[in-house]
């Protein structure tokens, strides 16, 4: 039995537990990886996620009565709303005022409402229960949030009959994650567990929110990724993350343009002039990377995967060096994994912590596992935790 599975039907007996009612049926999303297009996405940039193999699940069934209750395997208790009461609880940034893993599946009900408000819909919400379970990690910058806000909003989206589009499904996880939890994100996670596909990654211009879809072709190289997610947590609705918007934004306005990426690296000698040091190697990284995105694209188009992996090395570097969001682990967790043969590698998601991806060929996976417990070892870090991921599905409805 996988993993995924289990998740699976841990969602169906909590499910069980929970409710008097029939369910209507199972949803799931991912968690993703980033290839490439470090914070580039609240900049209007450019970013190469994949969805990953690990999932989300969602048992929905649907009420006699007006409230929402949704459960959760890592909770102890189920919570339990009038689904009036929503437009009350929410938006609710800096005073969460349900239990913050709930503010995820609640605030997506909540946008999902608004949503259809807005649209002039009027089938009104029945009540709902909600059995979610996962297999996605948490805290390692997998994105397990975007997976519960994706499988939770394709459930709701179905049995609310409310027939929105992925892209429209992952505007309402983002609005879930910024205006329910507080997190000051981007729509790259939302957007890469809807759209996923296998052996891809999805190129999102996130000012327009057209994607394309870019085969990876990664089984035909014998390359696999390999992700080292340190343990070292991070947390986004506070601290590095919305310090670094704010230099983005700050740059911007030095600049004269609505978002960074309105600026190509052609610009950067002005830039310079234009702001403090400090601004500016924010904004530096920013513009260096929507180029490296773009770069990564027509090299896997052209070249194949085997080729990308300087592009890699370059995106951490400038995010070590001037977006200053890595950490030794991180740091650590690269160098190791391309001294034991990967082919390139950097930390992903929002840094300060969290995970690094090591592309590697498949007879290097053993030695980049045993050379990162080793070296963090001697450095006398926590171990970290060694896996392979899949670019995988999208999100979807199960049964
Ligand atoms: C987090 C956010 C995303 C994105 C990345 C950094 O994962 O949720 O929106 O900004 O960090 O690329």
């Amino acid at each position: 039995m996988t993993q995924a599975t289990d998740a699976a039907a841990a969602a169906r007996a909590l499910f069980t537990a929970l409710s008097d009612h029939p369910p209507a049926g199972l949803w799931s999303a991912p968690g993703r990886v980033n290839l490439i297009g470090e914070h580039t996405d609240y900049n209007d940039g450019f970013v190469l996620p994949f969805a990953i193999d690990h999932r989300t699940y969602a048992v929905v069934g649907i009420r006699d009565d007006d409230r929402i209750r949704v459960a959760s395997t890592l909770a102890e208790a189920p919570v339990d709303v009038p689904l009036d009461v929503l437009d009350r609880l929410f938006p609710s940034v800096g005073s969460p005022v349900v239990a913050q893993w709930a503010a995820y599946p609640l605030g997506v009900a909540w946008a999902l409402r608004q949503a259809a408000t807005a649209g002039g819909r009027t089938t009104p919400a029945t009540g709902v229960d909600i059995a979610i379970a996962s297999d996605v990690p948490v805290g390692a910058g997998l994105s397990s949030s975007a997976a519960i806000e994706g499988a939770v909003a394709s459930a709701l989206n179905d049995v609310w009959g409310r027939g929105l589009d992925p892209v429209a499904l992952a505007r309402i996880g983002r609005r879930a994650e910024n205006e329910a939890v507080g997190a000051p994100t981007g729509i790259m996670d939302q957007m890469a567990s809807m759209l996923g596909r296998p052996d891809a990654a999805i190129l999102i211009d996130c000012r327009s929110l057209h994607t394309e879809v870019v085969d990876l072709g990664l089984d035909a190289a014998d390359l696999v990724l390999v992700v080292i997610d340190t343990r070292v947590s991070h947390a986004h609705a506070t601290g590095g993350y919305r310090d670094r918007r704010e230099a983005c934004e700050r740059g911007a306005a030095a600049m004269g343009v609505a978002a960074l990426r309105d600026l190509t690296v052609d610009d950067l000698a002005r830039a310079e002039r234009a702001m403090d040091a400090t601004t500016f190697r924010r904004v530096r990284h920013i513009v260096t990377e929507d180029q490296r995105v773009l770069d990564t694209v027509r090299t896997l188009r052209e070249q194949g995967p085997t080729a990308i992996g300087p592009l890699l090395d370059a995106s951490h570097a400038s995010m070590r060096d001037d977006f200053e969001i890595s950490t030794p682990e991180l740091d650590m967790a690269v160098e190791a994994a391309r001294a034991a043969g990967a082919i390139g590698a950097r930390m992903t998601g929002g840094g300060f912590g969290g995970a690094a991806i090591a592309l590697t060929p498949r007879d290097r996976v053993d030695e980049v596992e045993l050379a990162v417990a080793s070296t963090f070892d001697e450095a006398g870090f926590a171990p970290a935790h060694v896996f392979t991921v899949v670019p995988s599905d999208g999100a979807r409805r199960d049964e």
